[in-house]
């Protein structure tokens, strides 16, 4: 099948219904473009389980806490077309904001609790806007399944809950983080950084794994794990760590002592850009 381009959610309606049917299972992968491996591991996960897929590609200004970042968040849309076509995309719903928000909405989906640490903390607004589209676009599209990448970990676990609490009937689909050969998270916001700035960006990957290390050794001191990690940080001059925590994979809570599985979760600012990335890690057998 060709690709399609769709911006009209009406049109975009139409095309669905008549997948469905015809049977057909549909799956879709939200985006904001720029695409990478990142997201291409998402498109071929979501391939090889549906028959009509839909990636979704929308610069979301909800989502943006700070003008200059959606300012200049990289946008490329030849390269998006044709990696979308060259992962096997059926449909690239692409609305404008206009399509997409005709008026201010009233109506935003606010997340207690697992919103409030983490890039929540740093980003007041941030997961407001986030799940206020992924809700608009689940319901505009209404896949039978959506992926999205571990690299958003925090997203990831709220989608997950919102898809909950408000019964949406679609299956969410979690997806490793895919990475540079140096251990650096792909994401869109790589492409900002400086020879020198993306020289030093690995350091967070580094940092985690060490607190991994840490963890499947036999500390169970959070404390002294994270003071550790953060002090090999805050020696890179051109780090700025914004957090590095230790937290419940589910509730996102912080941990204190680690008895069982946590989720290690860090974001840093290089220059103007902000990374984040994050680990899970396991406490050996048997405690
Ligand atoms: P965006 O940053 O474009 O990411 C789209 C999807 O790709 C997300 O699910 C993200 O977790 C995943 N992704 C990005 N980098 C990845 C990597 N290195 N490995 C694996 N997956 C990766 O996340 C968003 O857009 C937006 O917030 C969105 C959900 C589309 C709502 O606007």
């Amino acid at each position: 099948m060709a690709l399609e381009r769709i911006a009209a959610i009406p049109a975009l309606r139409e095309r669905i219904r008549d997948a469905r049917h015809q049977g057909l299972a549909v799956g879709c992968v939200p985006t904001m473009g720029a695409l990478h491996s990142g997201h291409t591991a998402l498109l071929d996960r979501a391939r090889s389980e549906c028959d009509v897929l839909v990636a979704t590609l929308f610069v979301n200004p909800l989502q943006f806490d700070r003008k200059d970042d959606l300012r200049t968040y990289p946008r490329d849309m030849e390269t998006d077309l044709r990696e979308c076509a060259r992962h096997g995309v059926d449909i690239l719903f692409a609305p404008t904001a206009e399509d997409m928000y005709p008026r201010e909405p009233v109506t935003t989906v606010e997340i207690e609790g697992l919103a409030s640490g983490l890039c929540g903390a740093s980003r007041p607004g941030h997961f407001r806007g986030v799940a206020t589209v992924v809700l608009k676009l689940l319901n505009i599209v209404q896949p039978d399944f959506a992926c999205f990448g571990e690299k958003d970990y925090q997203q990831l676990a709220i989608v997950r809950r919102l898809v909950e609490d408000t019964d949406l009937p679609v299956r969410i689909v979690g997806v490793e983080t895919v990475r540079e050969p140096d251990g650096l998270a792909l994401s869109s916001r790589n492409a900002l950084l400086s020879p020198a700035e993306r020289a030093a960006a690995p350091a967070i990957y580094k940092a985690l794994r060490s607190a991994r290390r840490a963890i499947g050794a036999g500390q169970a001191d959070a404390a002294s794990i994270l003071a550790k990690a953060r002090d090999a940080l805050r020696r890179e001059p051109l780090i700025r760590l914004d957090y590095l925590e230790i937290v419940d994979p589910e509730s996102l809570a912080p941990v204190c002592r680690i008895t069982g599985p946590v989720r290690i979760a860090a974001a840093a600012f290089l220059g103007a850009t902000r990374l984040i990335d994050n680990v899970s890690a396991d406490p050996p057998e048997g405690r």
